[in-house]
């Protein structure tokens, strides 16, 4: 670890045109990275920000360029793909989930022109061609996959000796992959520097550095609880403060995966004590990282390996037997594997929780599989009722509405239920869908087929509508 506490980099002066960039960046890491390309870079090789979001942390580098009198430009990659959940912050442009912000990139680092050079790539498979690097600044490194296809590809290019890596996730415990697997490689790396307000470590690869091998410790299995713990505390018994509470934060989230709950709440004691301003939020975070196992039982699932996904779904339950995607998670794990007891107990405790749109509309999609209509039947108009103004809620309970009306014995009720449904303040094109299929199943050819016409008006590509469209056609031929 580093042993200099010296910050030269306190004395860059941040320009109007930097400020304007929104960023997820400290000032201090801004900063940094003016210093770095102004008084570190020698001209040996390229300059690369990978996850530059709206462009600041490439204008700071492209401004230590211009500030140092040096000619080189800064290769910026990213997916240029908005994500509202953590993106649309103060001052962002306010975006659609998936809308590309490349042109918005564009227009922020304008000030710095042709310096900048950036391109859409994926750095879960991206191939860089573009010979040595001498400082790649990592800002995307927010998984243990994307740690690893990052050294895979990049690692090739970086020269022993002088290559700096500025990994901005550092200290951040969310991404708290990155001290495990750089601390466990003290001959591959030497910290040189660190800031102090937020979270950028930077080292140095040193010579004899085999990156591929590294590359292949990027595997929770490769850090057990004890080793991790170790690294973790050996970093916070090196520093202070913010910077001590964020490596302890790394451990809460390990531990978290670990069940070690009773650990958790001595970890929390001594963020308090090292340092007192932490918000209840962040220490919040720290024990909400127990969520992370429904995540994982989520893609358990999706990946079709339903025992480790009931080995997640119990551990998540030990740990939050209350909190209800525990539960929801256990129900379709349950579901899955036929365990009826499991699946009943699950259903129940469900039913408990206050109204939430996701709690109604499992409960009702269970119910379903059950065979309970009338139960589903009126949960999914409880959502409709309650949760109005949910699109995507609205949507799937109308979807999963319809299918639960036309397996119901009497199909002239499921019809007047239908047409008793708050249309006017539904989703158009959904509601058709709806009405058209339910009036076809109770023998409404009329009033499905003007339901299908204005579905398929609307949206021509419709599936479920064209498939009415047909069933009609059939019948009158
Ligand atoms: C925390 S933001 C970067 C903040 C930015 N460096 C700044 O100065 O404000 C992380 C960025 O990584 C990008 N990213 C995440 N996964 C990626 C991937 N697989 N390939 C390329 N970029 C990715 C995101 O699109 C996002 O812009």
């Amino acid at each position: 670890m580093r042993d200099s506490p010296a910050r030269p980099w306190s004395n860059e002066a941040l320009h109007e045109r930097l400020l304007a960039i929104p960023s997820m960046l400290t000032d201090e890491e801004r900063k940094y990275l003016i210093w770095l390309t102004r008084t570190v870079f020698t001209w040996r090789g390229a300059v690369l920000d990978l996850g530059p979001w709206l462009g600041a942390s490439s204008a700071s580098l492209a401004e230590g360029l211009e500030r140092g009198g040096h000619a080189g430009v800064v290769h910026a990659f990213d997916l240029f793909r908005w994500e509202r959940c953590y993106m649309q912050m103060d001052r962002a442009p306010d975006l659609a989930d998936g809308d590309d912000f490349h042109p918005w990139f564009r227009r922020m680092v304008a000030p710095w022109g042709q310096r900048i050079q950036s391109a859409p790539a994926d750095l879960t498979s991206y191939r860089w061609t573009g010979g040595p690097i001498e400082i790649l600044f990592v800002d995307a490194a927010k998984s243990w996959a994307l740690t690893k296809a990052i050294l895979q590809s990049f690692g090739p290019h970086l020269m022993p000796g002088v290559t700096r890596i500025v990994l901005q996730d550092f200290a951040d415990s969310p991404t708290y992959f990155l001290p495990l697997v750089f601390d466990a490689a003290p001959t591959a790396f030497r910290e040189v520097e660190a800031v102090d307000i937020g979270t950028t470590v930077t080292f140095v690869v040193q010579p004899g550095a085999d990156l591929a091998a590294v590359a292949a410790t990027c595997d929770p299995e490769q850090f057990p609880l004890a080793r991790s713990t170790e690294i973790f505390r050996r970093r916070a018994a090196a520093c202070q403060g913010l910077q001590r509470s964020l490596y302890l934060g790394s451990l809460c989230y390990r531990s978290a995966e670990e069940l070690e709950v009773a650990q958790l709440d001595a970890l929390e004691a001594e963020i308090r004590t090292a340092y007192p301003k932490v918000t209840a939020d962040r220490i919040q975070r720290y024990r909400d990282a127990s969520c992370r196992l429904v995540e994982r039982g989520w893609q358990a699932i999706q990946s079709g390996d339903l025992q480790q996904a009931a080995s997640l779904a119990r551990r998540a339950l030990q740990q939050a037997p209350n909190q209800p995607w525990s539960v929801i998670l256990s129900t379709s794990v349950a579901l899955r594997q036929r365990d009826e007891k499991t699946f009943l107990a699950s259903l129940q405790k469900l039913k408990s929780f206050p109204d939430q749109p996701e709690y109604l509309l499992f409960h009702a999609e269970y119910c379903s599989h059950l065979g309970d209509l009338l139960q589903a039947e009126a949960d999914l108009l409880a959502t409709l009722v309650l949760f109005q103004d949910r699109p995507t809620a609205v949507r799937w309970a109308l979807g999963l509405l319809s299918s639960v009306l036309r397996r119901q014995p009497d199909l002239q009720r499921a019809w007047r239920v239908v047409q008793r449904l708050p249309a006017q303040d539904l989703l158009g094109i959904e509601f058709q869908v709806l009405c058209a299929e339910v009036a076809l199943a109770a023998g409404h050819v009329a009033e499905a087929s003007r339901a299908c016409e204005l579905a398929l008006a609307a949206e021509p590509d419709n599936t479920r509508a064209q498939h009415v469209q047909h069933s009609l056609a059939a019948r009158r031929s």
